[in-house]
């Protein structure tokens, strides 16, 4: 399969144009104060972007951050701007043709931005020991349109815990199914080349997540996807497929449920573009000032990240008030309504 992805995405795809699936390139979603930065962008290396989500989290000045199946270079370019000088951005990616775009342009983006914080490396997502990236060295790894692609899902995960610093976290949007694919779909060399035939069910994801010790995997958010190929609707049937976006704190003590020690937090309202609310997830929407109840794992990922600093905690974990009220385990993915956003993964 690996072969079939390179010839796909170095030969076959000339621009997001020539996809045949709604995945892409959904810019009704891209925040305000996201657009000037992609308008710095070389025009190359937006026309050959290949993404499915938005994998832009807050607080990113300074931090080192990873980019896996990083194409042509959007998200780097795009991440390297609120990384800033003292920030690093460095993208992984095994096709030869998609690197050579992202290389070609970087004194374009230095000249930019005023400085130049970023590097290629070409490799495999399932072998970044390979890369000799030093352990526990990222603050926070992004991921656009990949992990369906990999053939070892689990060695990509296990690879992406050993890199980030503890607090880090892993935010990354993909492709999912709502069942297992079928063969069928799954040997397709063009669905799998348009991210459909290697989708992970998504209860298998938050199985394998968990298994790599991220033990309580986080939806940020969610939509469906419209296989616009006639041709290939009919071989994919009745799966569907959905675009989401999760984020995966490096944090020792999260356990697998949402339990309650009667915790609650206040957001400070300090995060740059967010005066007014703090998401942490389709799920917790936390409004400056007020007063948030949060179950322990919440407490932790605000509390052990590079958020603590613009919350106030309140409460510890001395003492347990049993399983964190909503905490579900039905499909996570809305139906494409406002409530899709809202349908969390746990609590
Ligand atoms: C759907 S494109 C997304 C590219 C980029 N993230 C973007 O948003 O434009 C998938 C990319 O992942 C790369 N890729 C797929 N499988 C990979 C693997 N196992 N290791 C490294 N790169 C991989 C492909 O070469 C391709 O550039």
């Amino acid at each position: 399969m690996r072969d079939i992805v390179q010839d796909y995405y170095g030969k076959q795809l000339t621009s997001s144009a020539d996809l045949k699936t709604s995945a892409c390139c959904d810019t009704s979603s891209v925040p305000d104060w996201l657009k000037p930065l992609l308008s710095n962008i070389h025009p190359e290396v937006l026309e050959k972007y290949y993404g499915c989500g938005l994998v832009a989290p807050a607080l990113l000045d300074g931090c080192r951050i990873l980019d896996l199946g990083c194409g042509t270079g959007r998200d780097v370019y795009a991440l390297a701007q609120l990384a800033g000088p003292k920030g690093e951005v460095i993208g992984v990616d095994m096709t030869a043709e998609q690197l050579d775009v992202a290389e070609r342009h970087r004194a374009y983006h230095a000249d930019q931005f005023g400085y130049d914080n970023v590097r290629f490396l070409s490799g495999y997502i399932e072998q970044l020991n390979a890369l000799e990236l030093e352990p526990a060295s990222f603050d926070v790894i992004v991921s656009n349109c990949v992990i369906n692609l990999s053939p070892d899902k689990p060695a990509v995960l296990a690879g992406v815990k050993r890199l980030l610093k503890p607090g880090g976290e892993f935010y990354f949007s993909d492709v999912y199914a709502d069942r297992r694919v079928p063969d069928s779909v799954r040997n397709d060399p063009v669905l799998y080349g348009e991210c459909l035939g290697g989708a992970l069910y998504w209860n298998d994801f938050l199985r394998l997540s968990r298994q790599a010790g991220f033990a309580d995997p986080r939806l940020v958010d969610s939509r469906p996807l419209e296989v616009t190929d006639k041709a290939l609707a009919t071989k994919t049937g009745e799966v569907r497929f959905f675009s989401a976006t999760y984020r995966l704190f490096n944090i020792a003590e999260l356990e697998d449920a949402c339990e309650d020690f009667g915790q609650a937090v206040v957001y400070r309202g300090t995060v740059p573009n967010a005066p007014h609310r703090f998401d942490l997830d389709g799920h917790h929407l936390m409004a400056t000032g007020k007063v948030f109840p949060v179950c322990g794992n919440t407490y932790r990922m605000l509390e052990q990240s590079r958020f603590a600093y613009h919350f106030d905690f309140i409460g510890d974990f001395s003492r347990h008030y049993g399983i964190f009220d909503g905490c579900g385990t039905s499909l996570p993915f809305g139906a494409g309504d406002a409530s899709a956003a809202e349908a969390g993964g746990c609590c």
